[in-house]
């Protein structure tokens, strides 16, 4: 296993310790949260009663292999912790996620949650987000003019695309990655972005994470909160 990934595997685990009998537990997306899955698996698989809800296709289809009860979210009443990853935390525990594109349904459930944990390693902890482009997911009617929209607004916007074919997320819809190099006033731009029409949501989590967790190689962690 490569280094970066003990480093996900540790922080991934540790989240994990947070988890009570009973508790419904949001899953994350991506490489890191992989991690923290794989160990509720063996929590479920050694006795103790979890559910879960996915934040992807992905997570549901790996949440259901390794046994683990994935309710429908009618059946949701509330969620007690959510485990997932980010791509960039700054020292407020603000965060960019959606490098995955699962940013709408992680948002859905981190706010749905009673509490959120971030697991990472240190290449994600920023001064300043921005770094990293910000996926901003938009509905594919007449996405042309949203593209424009964010031009106008200095966003310098791509249109996410896998060998050369435009990516469509769970939702159906497509992401524009926008490029600011250093975000100056995330408050007001998360706002800015999601004020303009076929924008659906975007990938800044300005007030969700109680706690992150940062893995290392050495399998030791760090936890900010
Ligand atoms: C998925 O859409 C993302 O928000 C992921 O949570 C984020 O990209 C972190 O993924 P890794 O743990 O794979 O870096």
């Amino acid at each position: 296993m490569q280094q970066q990934d003990l480093a996900k595997k540790a922080a991934g685990e540790k989240a994990t310790e947070f988890i009570k009998p009973n508790m419904t537990i949001g899953l994350g997306t991506g490489s890191t949260a992989y991690y923290a899955i794989m160990r509720i698996g063996e929590m479920v698989s050694s006795g103790i009663p979890l559910r879960a809800v996915a934040t992807s296709e992905q997570s549901e289809q790996l949440a259901r292999k390794q046994g683990i009860p994935i309710i429908p979210f009618s059946d949701v009443e509330k969620i007690d912790l959510d485990i997932d990853g980010a791509d960039e935390v700054d020292e407020h525990l603000r965060l960019i996620k959606g490098g995955g594109g699962a940013l709408l349904r992680e948002k859905i459930v981190a706010a749905a949650s009673a509490e959120m944990i971030v697991v990472t390693d240190e290449s994600k902890l920023v001064k300043h987000l921005g770094r990293f482009p910000l996926p901003v997911e938009i509905i594919p009617f007449a996405w042309e003019l949203t593209f424009r929209r964010l031009i106008a607004l200095d966003a310098m916007p791509v249109l996410r695309t896998n060998n050369g074919r435009t990516v469509v997320t769970d939702n159906g819809n497509y992401i524009l990655d926008c490029h600011y190099e250093r975000i100056k006033d995330p408050v007001a731009l998360h706002q800015q972005l999601n004020d303009i029409p076929g924008v659906v949501e975007n990938g800044l989590f300005l007030h969700y994470a109680s706690r992150v967790i940062i893995g290392y190689a050495d399998g030791s962690v760090k936890s900010l909160s």
